[in-house]
Formats: structure tokens, C-alpha cells, sequence
């Protein structure tokens, strides 16, 4: 797995569509792009303005350009674009302007790690025609030409950090995270440290976008988080990642792993509130914030099939896990993991389902420079 300089990590998704895939254990994730159907449709149709995509677009050329970022390996990029898609054209027909209908161009974007291959190979050939082409690199980053896209989509990634702050690896920092892999339970410095690196990323993301997009052009934001005054720790989530915690603990203990190697590894995960989304959002200036809201129906809240969960757990973090502490361990550890997930009533009880998936509709300012 590469890894890019000042300690920028990249990470991916378990590629292929083996039984451990992402492929095939990603319908979690599904979930939320299934939710977010009706919402893109409302939000397209009443923000998105056709004048103004006549207007930048080049002389006899009627393209629509959407970009995915964080599209990992599909299936679910897939569905997300198709709503998409679907979207725009139903606001042309809507507006009597079928014969204007544009040709659509999707970048699908993720690390360069991701496995390209498997999503390009299941590009879907049968249903909405589009030109399609990958974009590797960092959505932290730039990564296609300035006022390139008219629509950005961004569906279950931004929780991801670039990086672990460093000082929840520094033993003298008071947010040090020792013997933990999250910062779920852990004390307030350690939250504080992953906050406040989300509001960079976020900031960064933003930043990128702004340039990227037409003025007047969408950015949508499916992402998971946690409702104002909500602690992970409090919830089914939390527990999971604390359950996983103390499996790496029993393994520190019988001697499998190093002490020093479980302090320096902590999930780059950070589950952020509506609240602190719309502080950085407001703080950036760079988008007007048309709505930031929780998606109705958020994530199932049936009873889940609990190998599936840890199947999906795995197909998400197995990669990181391998990079850190080597592949040896990888079998071993989720076979501790189902086994006290299993025996652990919170990871089932519907009362600590906590998290929730927000939409996020931002719109490129006119008027502002980036
Ligand atoms: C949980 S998956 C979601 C994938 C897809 N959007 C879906 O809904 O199934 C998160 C994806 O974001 C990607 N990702 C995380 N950080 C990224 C970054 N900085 N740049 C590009 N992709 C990133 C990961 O590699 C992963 O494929």
C-alpha cells in the first residue's frame, strides 16, 4: 500500500468480489445511498440551474460532468450515479428542455490504491449511458481542472481522516491513545485531536471542490455521524470498535503483538455532529449551505446479521490492519472479534443504533474566489 509524504496515508477498501470484499459486503453503505434516492431527486430539482449549466458550458457542447469521490470498488457508486443522472434529466424534462438533455461524463474517484480494475470491469453497460474515466488521488486534493465539474457526489467517506494526529501517538501529549484503536471512550483530549483533523480535511475537501466545480455547481455529501450531543461511545458503533479493542489487548497480552505496535494504530475514523459539519462549512465560504439533513430512513435499525457486520468491518479495515501489524495476524484477530461480538448484547440492541447518515447539499457560490 503506498503512502504519500508528511504522513498522509492512503487506505483501501478490501478489492476483488471475494467473500471478505467490499463488493460484497457493502450494502451498509448501500443503505445510505438508497435513503439519499429521494433527497437528490428533490435537491437536483430545486437547486440545480440549468441556465447557469447552458451558460458555462462550451459552445456546441452539452456535457454534464459528475464526479463520485470516494467511489471505492462498486456496486454502490453505481446506484448513486444512476440517482443522479436520473435526477438531472427529470429536472430537463420537467422544464420542457428534453431536447437539451446533456451528455453525462463521470469521474469516479478514490486512493490509488483502490481496485480500479474491479470497478471499471462492472461498469454498468446496460442502463444510462456515460462517458466514464477513474481519477486516483486524494479528494483532500485537487484533482481534476478548475470549473471542471457541474455536480460532486461524496457518499459514506469523509468520515475518513488523512491522517492519525500525531499526538494521539505521543506518549507525553494528554491526548495520548494508549491501548486504544479509536477514540471511543477514550478521554476528551483524544476526541478533541481526531475533531479537530476532520476540520482540516473537511476544509481541504471543500477547498478542492470549490475549485473544481462551476459557480452554481452541487456538491452532495451523504456521511455518517452522530446527532449533536451524541457520544460514540454511547453507541453500538463505539462498542464495536471498543470490542475490537480488547481483542488486539488479549493479543498484546499472550505475547502476538507488541505493545508499542497496538499504541502506535488508531482507526482514522471521525464521526462528526451536524453542527461541527456546518461550523467548518461556514468557516470555508466557499459553498452556501442549502440543507444539512438526517436521512429518513437513516441506517436499518432491524436486528443486523451479526458475521455479516463483522464481515463488513473486516472488508473496511482489514487493509490498514495488514499494513500495521502484518497479514498474519488478520484471520486470527476477526476470529476473536466475532467471537466477542457475538456474546456483546449492546452491538444488537436497538437502542444503541445512534449513528445516522446525514444528507448534505452544498451549492459553489457565485461570487467568491477560491
Ligand atoms: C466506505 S467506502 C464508501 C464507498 C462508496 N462511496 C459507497 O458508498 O459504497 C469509503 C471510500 O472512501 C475512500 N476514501 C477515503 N479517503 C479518501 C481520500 N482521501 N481520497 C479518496 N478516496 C478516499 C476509501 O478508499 C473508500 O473506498
Amino acid at each position: 500500500m503506498a503512502q504519500e509524504d508528511s504522513g498522509y496515508r492512503t487506505y483501501h477498501m478490501e478489492g476483488g468480489d471475494g467473500p471478505c470484499s467490499y463488493s460484497q459486503n457493502s450494502n451498509y453503505q448501500k443503505q445510505s445511498v438508497d435513503s439519499a434516492k429521494q433527497m437528490t431527486n428533490e435537491m437536483i430539482d430545486q437547486y440545480l440551474d440549468l441556465g447557469n449549466h447552458l451558460n458555462t458550458s462550451s459552445p456546441n457542447i452539452n456535457s454534464f460532468t459528475i464526479a463520485d469521490f470516494g467511489c471505492s470498488v462498486g456496486p454502490n457508486t453505481f446506484y448513486a450515479v444512476h440517482n443522479i443522472i436520473e435526477a438531472v434529466e427529470n429536472k430537463f424534462k420537467s422544464q420542457k428542455m428534453e431536447s437539451q438533455i446533456p451528455e453525462f461524463h463521470v469521474f469516479f474517484n478514490d486512493h490509488i490504491d483502490n481496485d480500479f480494475n474491479t470497478l471499471l470491469k462492472n461498469l454498468p453497460t446496460n442502463n444510462r449511458g456515460y462517458f466514464a474515466a477513474a481519477v486516483p488521488g486524494s479528494f483532500h486534493g485537487r484533482l481534476v481542472p478548475d470549473c471542471a465539474l457541474n455536480l460532486a457526489h461524496c457518499s459514506t467517506a469523509l468520515h475518513w481522516l488523512s491522517k492519525i494526529p500525531k499526538e494521539v501517538t505521543d506518549e507525553k501529549s494528554p491526548a495520548w491513545n494508549r491501548g486504544r484503536i479509536h477514540y471511543a471512550g477514550a478521554d476528551k483530549e483524544v476526541k478533541e485531536a481526531f475533531s479537530a483533523q476532520f476540520g482540516k480535511d473537511l476544509d481541504s475537501f471543500l477547498t478542492s471542490r470549490g475549485r473544481e466545480l462551476v459557480p452554481g455547481g452541487l456538491l452532495i455529501i451523504v456521511t455518517l455521524g452522530f446527532p449533536d450531543g451524541v457520544e460514540v461511545s454511547e453507541s453500538s458503533m463505539g462498542e464495536n470498535f471498543n470490542i475490537l479493542g480488547s481483542c488486539f489487548r488479549d493479543m498484546v497480552e499472550e505475547g502476538i503483538i507488541a505493545d508499542e505496535t497496538l499504541d502506535s494504530f488508531n482507526l482514522p475514523f471521525y464521526y462528526p455532529s451536524p453542527s461541527e459539519m456546518k461550523a467548518v462549512m461556514e468557516a470555508n465560504g466557499l459553498f452556501d449551505i442549502k440543507i444539512i439533513e438526517e436521512l429518513v430512513p437513516p441506517i436499518t435499525r432491524e436486528k443486523p446479521d451479526l458475521a455479516v457486520s463483522v464481515l463488513h468491518l473486516r472488508a473496511i479495515i482489514g487493509g490498514l490492519i495488514k499494513e500495521h501489524f502484518g497479514e498474519g495476524i488478520i484471520d486470527d484477530l476477526f476470529e476473536r472479534h466475532i467471537k466477542k461480538y457475538v456474546e456483546n448484547p449492546i452491538v444488537s440492541d436497538e437502542k444503541h443504533f445512534k449513528e445516522a447518515s446525514y444528507f448534505v447539499l452544498l451549492q459553489r457560490k457565485m461570487d467568491v474566489a477560491s
